[in-house]
Order: structure tokens, then C-alpha cells, then sequence
């Protein structure tokens, strides 16, 4: 159960439905109500100039040919048009009037083929494409074109992208290619249905209904996925289960690659390394055994008969517990490529997970990845991806680029995200994270010089690297509206965009996302987009800032407990991450600490390693920096840290403000469940300054600062309250005094 679905008590969830209902009843609002389950892909009408102008550029659609993919082209297009045209546009078979929109490749269309755009349409690709306006035949026509008819339905995606954010249509002239080839949403789901770090509700595959009963839900999730490009999901938790590979469970994921294929997403497993023993009954897992790779090679012949396009295996292997080549006194290359020699003959690809650390006396987690892989670098077969998270530790608020980026020129990279919120408030607080990822795709490595960004690793072109990809970790769940948090679908959205093009500034998604999901309004948008830019920033303020990281309730990572040091391993406690003392706060990663900012290249080491230069928003997590330093600003390092906490939740507050001023713009629903949300973030930002600053202020003996708020409870009481729980009861001191 997540935390929302337990904090929402009955009197709020009357009180949501009476407001609805009485807005719609009154007509106070002139939006609909919306359960957030369309998506981006709402289509309602648009304004009525609008409407005029685009209905001259619209008037059919023609897309001859007979295949699944083209039937989603065709429905795409109508059910689209005649949503934001508020009438109906129809099926033509032939492009003899104006306004025609004509959609297909060289094969499906006869029209295409006369273009003679060969050339062009094979340097994009298969999931590339063009469109353009053009005369034919006295005709005012719209072609959108591809090699393939996945890249035509992304050419048909994008066009009604264009109308769905009010762009010009007249004098269209573009072609679009995506960056990256693999664009992939890794699923932490569980067979019994739960989902790792999932906080939307239940998993969307219905395993033990699956082959027989198909959800009709799984074609609109292939469907998102198609409208933002994402053409690979893994369907199962990397902390995996032997009995994905099973006769039985195939059948199923064959079933499930069935509804995808059209939309072009392919599936993806994750292995577990020591299914040959699990499930063959084999003495060992060991990937030299020629007994265990015969076996591996027998499951991918398997798999490929049933899925023919089936993409790979993601494999977590030595890696908080699970079984791997070292289990077996082998290395990750041993692994790695023994899995990929099996997948080979038939395409399949390995994603490795780069996720390794093991603890030693004295170690930083922060280094132990590139210490365990780098070494390997140019040993993985052609066919192995290392897939690296996008910081050093795991998926926090902030954290600087991870360090093998550009520390791996003969291996094939590509950056991992987390989508969903394991470390960022679960689907509770409203965070846009394209800012975040940007950050990191555009951290310069300055592995080959000036110009070295973590895109052009991953895109490929620093290395030359003939296989890329990105994969993010899903926030999406049985819940109606897919994410928990409406706006969290911003974030699945923001992914596949980036994916595509790793360049798209986060002011553009936020645009594009909020004309086609929320409103259309343009001080409405300003308002939306203007909460989601700055909310990454307002989350770090409030929960780690200046570099802290790893503070949060052990296990469920919700609230904050910078106190905690009772896990047996350390690097699983915060008091291991701040390390916070009568001195100071911070984690030395320097020379006189351990060092390991030796990882990266010059000159951002040198960066990194002086406290002159390090940015502020890294000084605790390479700097173990005293109370008293004078920070930039002019204040001290202590009022800053409380400064900062404090900026955090001031954040929360007008956000609420901005938010409420939304009403009767934003459909009743969706308003006011995203203001129930923020409710929620502004007590847990609270909690977050308080708690963390009455534990620090332990160490730094001084008193909070003018405009600092005084803390709402005792340093006990926070260490005593679970803020998961206390919110899950759904009742506590803020219901009261807020
Ligand atoms: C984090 C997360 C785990 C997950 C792991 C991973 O540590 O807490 O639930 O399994 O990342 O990425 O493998």
C-alpha cells in the first residue's frame, strides 16, 4: 500500500469528491473533471482560433497499408484530430484535397515512395522521420514519413504534439532522429504484484491472469511510451526472481511483448545469475562452467522463439546480496560475457549494472563502482552495455555526475535514472526532475577536453560507441492515474523526451507537458512551470542541502534521520554520509580524506577538491567543512545549512499559495488532488528542517538564525516518530495547527 493511499482518510476524501462535484454542478470551473488517466494524450479541443487556423491543415488523414502499427497510426490520428478539432476528421484513401495528412513509409504509401526521400529517410533510421508540408497535385498536403513504421508513429506523435502545444503547422520542414537508440523504463516490479521503491500502486502486469486475461491497460502504457519514444521496458525487479524464466512466466511476457510489439517497446528481463541452479538444477552458477553457459544458451534460444524481438537481460549481479560471477571467485567480464554469448546469435544485448559495492574498513562508497569496473574497460563483448547510475551513490537529491562517465572509453556506457521517488518524497512531493537529469547531462567529464558532457558519453558520440541507450527506473503503477502524484507524470514524460533528445532544455518539457496534460491558460502554464522548475532545487534546500546526502529513515528512505547508525553495514547508515562532529559536517572525498575525487578527470578534480572552488552545492560531499566557515554568501557555514532548510519550506508555502490561486483553471479533480500532495510536502518539509537541524545543532552548538524558524518538536521525538507512519495515521500535529 503506498503512503498515499494510507494517509487518505475518509473525511478527505469526501471532502475532495463534494468540492468536485460541487464545482462541476456550479459550473465554477470551466475545465472537466480529470482522473489524471489520459495522460499527455488528453486531446480535448482546443481554443476556437486555434481551431480554425489548424482545420485548413487538417481535414483527413490518409494511411494506406495493413499492419498493427498502422492501425495505431490510424486511431492515433483520428481519435486526435477530432479531439482537439472538436469534430470529427476522417479516413481518406487519397490525398485529393487540401489538408490532407498523409502518414506511412516508403513501403505502406505509394505517395511516400513517389517523394523519392530514400536517401534521407534512411540516415534517420527506422524510428526517425520527416514532415513537411508540401504541394502535390494543386494539393496542400502534411507528409509524415519514416523507414519504419514505428518512426511514423512517432512522426504521427510528434504532429499532434505540435497542435497539442499550439504550434504552427503551415510551413512544416522537419526531421527527427532520436539520439540514443535504447530508450528504456526499468520496472522494479515483483511477481506477487508489489513494486520495489514503487509508490503508484501495484504492478501493472497481471502475472497470474497473464496469458489468457490481457489488461487493456498495458496497450495505453505501450502507448505513452510510443508518444514520448521509449522503446524498451524491463518488465521485472533487478533483485530478480529465478521464475521470470520459467516455461510458464515466458508465455506470459510473451503475451505482454505481443501488446508492446506495435507501439515499438520491446521487453526486457532481469536474470537471476544463479537460475541455472534454481531453475536446471545445476551444482553452480559458476559462468566459466561450460554446463552453465549451454544452459544460459538453451533459455535465450527459448525465449527468442517465443519473443523474436525480445531485447536482453538487465543484470544486478554481486550487488546488495544478489548471486554474481564473484559468488564464483570470477569477475563482472566473466559474467557479463558469457550471458551476452548466449543472447548474441539472436541480437539480444546485456545491460549490466555498474550498482557494486561491497563494504571494507575505511572504504567510501562513493568510489567503490569505478574501483570494481573500471579496470574492465574494453573487455566486455560487443553486445554488453554498462548501465551507470547517474551519481556515485544512489539516486539522491543531488549528487555530481558518476565518475566512470568518460572513465570507460572501450566500454559501452549508459546512464541509469530513477524516475520514481525512492529519495524524493515518494509520489507525496510534487519534483520535476528533468533539471536534476539535466544537470548531469551536462556535466563536462572533460574526459577528452573541454566538452566532454555526460550526453556525449551517452549518446555515443565521444566514444564512438555503437550501442547507446538511457534507462530510468518507473514511477508508474496500478493507480488511475499512473504516477500517484499528477504532476509526477511530468517525470515520465521529461525522461522519454530526454531520451530522445538529450539536449531539450527542462523550460521546454515543463511547456509542453503542462499545455497537453493541464491547462492551456498562459499565466496558468507560467505559474505551473515556473513551481516546476524550481521545485528540484526547493527539495534539496529542504532535505539535503549544500552536498548532504543519504539522510533519510533507513529501509524505506522517506523521512529524515540523520541519527541513524545502527545498520550493521555502515554505508547503509547517514551518520556515515555527513559525518557531523563539534567541528563540522561533511564527507571528506579529498586527499586528506579518501580521496576518491582522485575518480575524475582534471580540472574538475582540482574543482572538487578545493574548498575555494568546490560549488557549494558539492561542499559536503567532498568537504568536511567547520561550523564557523564563511560560505560565499557571507554567512556561516551553520546559518547557511539553516538558511537553506529554511528557503526550502518557505518554497512549500507559496507553492501551496500559487497552487490554490489555480482554482477553476485546473479541473476540480486534479486540483484538488495535487493540493491534498502539497499539503503533504510542506509537513514533510517541516519535519525534514526541523529534524535535521535539531540533530545538527547537537554538534554545532549555536542558535538558528533571525528568520529561522524554532523547530515544532523535540530531537527525541523525531527520532522516535517514523514520518512514513505518523503520516500514514493520518493524523498528527499539522492536521491540527494547518
Ligand atoms: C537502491 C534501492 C534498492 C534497489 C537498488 C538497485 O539501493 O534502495 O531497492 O534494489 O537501489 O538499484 O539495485
Amino acid at each position: 500500500m503506498t503512503a498515499m493511499s494510507l494517509v487518505r482518510n475518509k473525511r478527505d476524501r469526501g471532502l475532495i469528491a463534494c468540492l468536485a462535484l460541487a464545482l462541476l454542478a456550479f459550473g465554477g470551473t470551466t475545465a472537466q473533471a480529470d482522473d489524471g488517466y489520459r495522460l499527455w494524450l488528453r486531446y480535448d479541443s482546443l481554443p476556437a482560433p486555434l481551431i480554425r487556423a489548424y482545420r485548413e491543415r487538417v481535414t483527413s488523414v490518409v494511411v494506406t497499408g495493413n499492419s498493427a502499427t498502422l492501425d495505431n497510426i490510424r486511431t492515433e490520428l483520428v481519435n486526435g484530430f477530432t479531439g482537439l478539432l472538436g469534430a470529427p476528421v476522417p479516413l481518406s484513401s487519397d490525398a485529393d484535397r487540401d489538408g490532407v495528412v498523409v502518414v506511412g513509409t516508403p513501403k505502406s504509401s505509394t505517395l511516400i515512395a513517389g517523394l523519392r526521400w530514400e536517401a534521407q529517410l534512411a540516415r534517420l533510421g527506422p524510428e526517425g522521420f520527416r514532415i513537411r508540408s508540401l504541394k502535390l497535385r494543386g494539393h496542400s498536403l502534411t507528409v509524415i514519413a519514416s523507414n519504419g513504421e514505428v518512426g511514423a508513429l512517432y512522426g504521427a506523435f510528434h504532429f499532434l504534439r505540435l497542435l497539442q502545444t499550439q504550434q504552427p503547422i503551415n510551413a512544416l520542414d522537419a526531421i527527427q532522429k532520436p539520439r540514443l537508440q535504447l530508450r528504456m523504463l526499468d520496472h522494479w516490479d515483483n511477481l506477487d504484484g508489489t513494486i520495489e521503491r514503487g509508490y503508484a500502486g501495484r504492478s501493472l502486469w497481471n502475472w497470474s491472469a497473464l496469458p489468457g486475461t490481457i489488461d487493456p491497460r498495458l496497450r495505453d502504457y505501450a502507448r505513452a511510451n510510443a508518444s514520448i519514444g521509449i522503446n524498451g521496458s524491463l518488465l521485472n525487479n533487478v533483485n530478480a526472481n529465478a521464475q521470470i524464466l520459467t516455461a510458464n512466466y515466458l508465455r506470459k511476457v510473451a503475451a505482454i511483448a505481443d501488446v508492446f510489439r506495435p507501439f515499438g517497446v520491446r521487453v526486457f528481463l532481469s536474470p537471476r545469475f544463479s537460475a541455472p541452479m534454481e531453475l536446471g538444477g545445476l551444482k553452480t552458477a559458476d559462468p566459466l562452467d561450460a554446463e552453465v553457459a549451454m544452459w544460459w544458451r538453451k533459455k535465450a534460444d527459448e525465449i527468442f522463439k517465443l519473443i523474436p524481438d525480445f531485447g536482453g537481460f538487465v543484470v544486478k549481479a554481486n550487488s546488495e546480496g544478489q548471486p554474481g560471477p564473484r559468488t564464483y571467485d570470477r569477475n563482472h567480464v566473466d559474467g557479463a560475457n558469457m550471458m551476452a554469448a548466449a543472447l548474441a546469435p539472436h541480437n539480444g544485448i546485456v545491460i549490466w549494472r555498474a550498482f557494486v559495492y561491497d563494504m571494507k574498513p575505511g572504504y567510501d562508497r562513493a568510489g567503490a563502482a569505478y574501483e570494481n569496473l573500471q579496470p574492465f574497460d574494453g573487455k566486455f563483448a560487443p553486445n554488453v552495455l554498462l548501465q551507470v547510475k547517474n551519481g556515485p551513490i544512489d539516486f539522491q537529491p543531488r549528487e555530481p555526475f558518476h565518475p566512470l562517465f568518460g572513465a570507460m572509453p572501450k566500454t559501452q556506457v549508459m546512464p541509469e535514472f530513477q524516475i520514481t521517488q525512492e529519495y524524493l518524497g515518494f509520489s507525496n512531493h510534487l519534483v520535476f526532475l528533468a533539471p536534476m537529469w539535466r544537470d548531469v547531462l551536462d556535466a563536462d567529464t572533460y574526459a577528452k577536453g573541454p566538452g566532454s558532457t555526460v550526453a556525449r558519453v551517452a549518446d555515443g558520440s565521444l566514444f564512438k560507441q555503437r550501442l547507446t541507450g538511457v534507462a530510468g527506473v518507473a514511477n508508474t503503477g496500478s493507480d488511475r492515474n499512473w504516477t500517484g502524484h499528477d504532476f509526477l507524470q511530468a517525470n515520465w514524460y521529461a525522461f522519454g523526451r530526454l531520451a530522445w533528445n538529450p539536449d531539450l532544455p527542462s523550460r521546454q518539457i515543463a511547456g509542453e507537458w503542462i499545455k497537453m496534460t493541464l491547462t492551456h491558460d498562459a499565466k496558468a502554464t507560467e505559474t505551473i512551470a515556473r513551481i516546476m522548475l524550481g521545485s528540484r532545487e526547493a527539495l534539496v534546500d529542504y532535505m539535503t542541502p549544500l552536498g548532504l546526502h543519504h539522510l533519510m529513515w533507513g529501509g524505506h528512505h522517506y523521512g529524515p534521520a540523520p541519527w541513524w547508525n545502527t545498520f550493521a553495514r555502515d554505508d547503509w547508515n547517514p551518520t556515515y554520509y555527513h559525518k557531523a562532529d563539534t567541528n563540522g559536517i561533511g564527507f571528506d572525498r579529498t586527499k586528506s580524506g579518501t580521496n576518491t575525487v582522485n575518480q575524475y578527470f582534471l580540472p574538475v578534480r582540482n574543482r572538487f577538491s578545493d574548498l575555494k572552488t568546490c560549488p557549494d552545492k558539492f561542499l559536503l560531499w567532498f568537504h568536511h567543512v567547520p561550523w564557523d566557515y564563511r560560505m560565499r554568501s557571507g554567512r556561516i557555514l551553520w546559518d547557511e545549512m539553516a538558511f537553506r532548510y529554511q528557503r526550502g519550506v518557505d518554497w512549500t508555502r507559496q507553492t501551496r499559495k500559487a497552487w490554490d490561486a489555480l482554482s477553476g483553471v485546473i479541473d476540480a479533480q486534479r486540483h484538488a488532488e495535487v493540493a491534498h500532495r502539497l499539503m503533504i510536502q510542506e509537513r514533510d518539509a517541516v519535519w525534514w528542517k526541523d529534524a535535521s537541524l535539531t540533530y545538527f545543532q547537537t554538534f554545532s552548538k549555536r542558535p538558528l538564525p533571525f528568520g529561522v524558524q524554532k523547530p515544532e518538536r523535540t530531537l527525541e521525538d523525531y527520532k522516535r516518530i517514523d514520518l512514513l507512519d505518523d503520516l500514514a495515521r493520518g493524523k498528527s500535529t499539522f492536521d491540527e495547527n494547518h
